[in-house]
């Protein structure tokens, strides 16, 4: 599909990140679309973005409430894309929605391990599965299930316990690959491909706490500080003699260097995904740090887990993800 012009999207995950660049370079295009999330104040900020950049005359952009890892709710929010879009078939899926968190089965709790992975796998999962009829109709369609390097490397440094995500990852891309062969022997007019982002300028650290947490906050709840004390100094870091102020202080300088420090921005990563369904590519790596680590992974896949192997290639990227971050100073007021 080279063209999304007069076609009908469903992006989840459309009010941050990629999801929303998505939705406002899919809508630039000409093309229809039905965006979910779990945030309504998110998607009413993307949907304002693209109303600024003028829509173009007749297009439908829709926004639907729903949590891709509850079946209920994938089911009313196709039941909704079928009456506001006035449909019953789409062609292009972006399976975007996901959250980190979740790390260490040690460490963490059953239920926000469970939360990671079922957002990140079981969304992909429920969403296929749900929209497929509405492909199968259509006289092309294509899905788009974004999962990440750590579905091919299940790492962000030694330091660094990552196991939900990467499971999750790891799933995306293994269901995405055997999805073709399943498509290509039952409905050929169906494509796919999985999208493996390296680091990619987004909030998904402040809004994954704020997911798990169950709140709207920036301000870290005394579980929350003792969990990010006791995580970095899992990560080797001196946390004795910090304060309560200073971990939260931390905690919002890493979000804030993951959001501004990325070598990717969300808007450039949603046109090299665009770019690479419109070329019919099936594995689409996003920025050169992702390329990078596949290249690294092949080489010498027994030292992936290494610290040497990490430390030469955030050196070489410029990666200070996985790396314990210095508190700056807390404010003299905290
Ligand atoms: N940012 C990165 O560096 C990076 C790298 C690799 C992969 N990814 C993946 O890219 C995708 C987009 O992430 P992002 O970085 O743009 O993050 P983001 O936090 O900016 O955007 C994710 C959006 O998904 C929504 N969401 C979360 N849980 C949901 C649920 N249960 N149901 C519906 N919506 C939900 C969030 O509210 C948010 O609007 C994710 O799958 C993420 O794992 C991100």
């Amino acid at each position: 599909m080279n063209d999304f012009a007069g076609r009908i999207a469903v992006v989840t995950g459309g009010g941050t990140g990629m999801g929303r660049e998505l939705v406002r370079q899919l809508v630039a295009e000409g093309c229809n679309v039905a965006m979910c999330d779990v945030s309504a104040s998110a998607m009413a900020e993307t949907q304002l973005l693209c109303e600024a950049q003028r829509l173009p005359q007749g297009l439908r952009l829709t926004s639907h409430l729903a949590d891709v890892s509850d079946a209920a709710q994938v089911e009313r929010f196709r039941d909704e894309v079928e009456e506001r879009q006035q449909t019953d078939r789409i062609h292009l899926l972006f399976n975007n929605a996901g959250i980190g968190g979740g790390g260490s089965m040690i460490a963490n709790s059953r239920e926000e391990w469970e939360r990671t992975f079922n957002i990140c796998w079981g969304g992909v999962y429920l969403c296929t599965r749900t929209f497929l009829p509405m492909m199968l109709r259509a006289d092309a369609a294509h899905i788009v299930n974004t999962s990440s390097v750590n579905g091919f490397w299940a790492s962000v440094g030694p330091r660094v316990s990552h196991t939900a995500y990467c499971a999750a990852k790891f799933a995306v891309k293994g269901f995405t690959e055997a999805l073709m062969t399943d498509l290509r022997l039952h409905a050929p007019h169906i494509k796919c491909s999985v999208v493996m982002p390296g680091h990619i300028g987004t909030s998904i650290v402040a809004n994954s706490r704020k997911i798990h947490s169950g709140t709207d906050s920036d301000s870290l709840s005394a579980a929350e500080i003792a969990q990010a004390r006791q995580r970095a100094a899992a990560g080797g870091l001196e946390v004795t003699s910090m304060s309560d102020a200073d971990i939260q202080n931390m905690v919002l300088e890493r979000a804030r260097q993951f959001l501004e420090d990325a070598p990717t921005t969300a808007a450039d990563a949603a046109t090299i995904i665009l770019n690479g369904v419109k070329a019919g590519r099936w594995r689409i790596l996003v920025g050169h740090d992702a390329h990078r680590i596949d290249e690294l992974v092949r080489q010498s896949p027994e030292q992936a887990y290494e610290l040497d192997f990490f430390e030469a290639f955030a050196g070489e990227v410029g990666w200070r993800l996985g790396t314990p971050t210095a508190p700056k100073p807390a404010s003299p007021a905290s």
